[in-house]
């Protein structure tokens, strides 16, 4: 595995690919990261993970200085599920200069996590459109974990005519159901023992809306009051289209319950498909 920190030297490693699969990460890598790897790597062809934490989708008051790096670590997992090639850059090789271009996100871009996180989305969409410029990926694999991230990458690559498919990986959890994710570290032994009860709570409004229930918007606000009793803050539990992410009707079938709710200091995000 050859860890590359240069455009350039990537450019000129990955030339004459016929095919690069692509698994854009900031590291601090664990199972479920792992297994995009893993769908990477069957597609055949050169695969390329990047390691990279990206200032531009972080506010100001949020994590970026504490956020886990774990680049050594990283590095020997990534050895390990057959990964060719790291771009590891440093924050110089990608914002050398202010950036002042962006790509702005459609509407979407400001809901659900986009509410919460003003500014969000336009730092991911725009980080992953350079780093795609840079990879000149033909594939690239986006968790579930992250479902309206993923729902607005492919959205960028349909309408600016990026000549990538986009694959989806299934959400990785612990025993107990929590989502893997880099940020379950900052949890206390208290607060990681409460943790799945997010998980549980998308599992029984799945039931309910299995069952027939309809009035997604009281469904909706029991499940937070549930959170919020037992200690949580909520940022939103939302039923939502699986095609657009919009609020359905009574007649759609095909849904996701989304979830953001902040245990302590830890903000954490879930999300289920429902299929009715
Ligand atoms: P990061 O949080 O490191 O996640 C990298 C990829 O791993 C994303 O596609 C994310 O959805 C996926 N992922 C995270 N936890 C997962 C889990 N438990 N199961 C399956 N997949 C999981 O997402 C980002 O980085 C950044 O926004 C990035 C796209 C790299 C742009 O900076």
């Amino acid at each position: 595995m050859e860890v590359i920190a240069s455009i350039g030297a990537l450019r000129e490693r990955l030339g004459a690919e016929r095919q690069v699969v692509f698994v854009p990460t900031m590291g601090n890598l664990h199972p479920g990261h792992l297994e995009l790897m893993r769908i990477a790597r069957a597609r055949g062809g050169c695969a390329v993970a990047s390691v990279f934490v990206n200032r531009l989708q972080f506010a100001p008051h949020e994590d970026f200085d504490r956020y886990p790096r774990t680049f050594d670590t990283d590095c020997k997992a990534l050895a390990a599920c057959g990964i060719d090639v790291v771009f590891a850059p440093n924050e110089a090789e990608i914002y050398p200069e202010p950036q002042t271009y962006h790509v702005e996100p459609p509407p979407l871009g400001s809901q659900l996590e986009g509410e919460f996180r003003p500014g969000f989305f336009r730092g991911v969409a725009t980080v992953v459109l350079k780093l795609f410029n840079i990879v000149g990926p033909r594939v690239a694999v986006f968790g579930k974990k992250d479902y309206q991230q993923l729902m607005i990458v492919r959205g960028m690559v349909r309408q600016l005519g990026l000549a990538i498919e986009i694959v989806a990986g299934e959400t990785a959890r612990a025993e107990d159901g929590l989502a893997l994710s880099s940020r379950n570290a900052y949890l206390s032994a208290a607060e990681r023992a409460e943790a799945p009860r997010l998980q549980r709570t998308l599992q029984g409004l799945r039931l309910r809306l299995v069952a027939g229930g309809r009035n997604f918007g009281e469904l909706e606000a029991e499940c937070a009051r549930t959170l919020a009793g037992n200690g949580w803050s909520v940022d939103y539990v939302a039923v939502r289209k699986q095609s657009d992410l919009q609020p359905p009707g009574p007649a759609d079938r095909n849904l996701v319950i989304l979830a953001a709710a902040r245990l302590g200091a830890t903000r954490l995000i879930d999300n289920l498909e429902v299929s009715i």
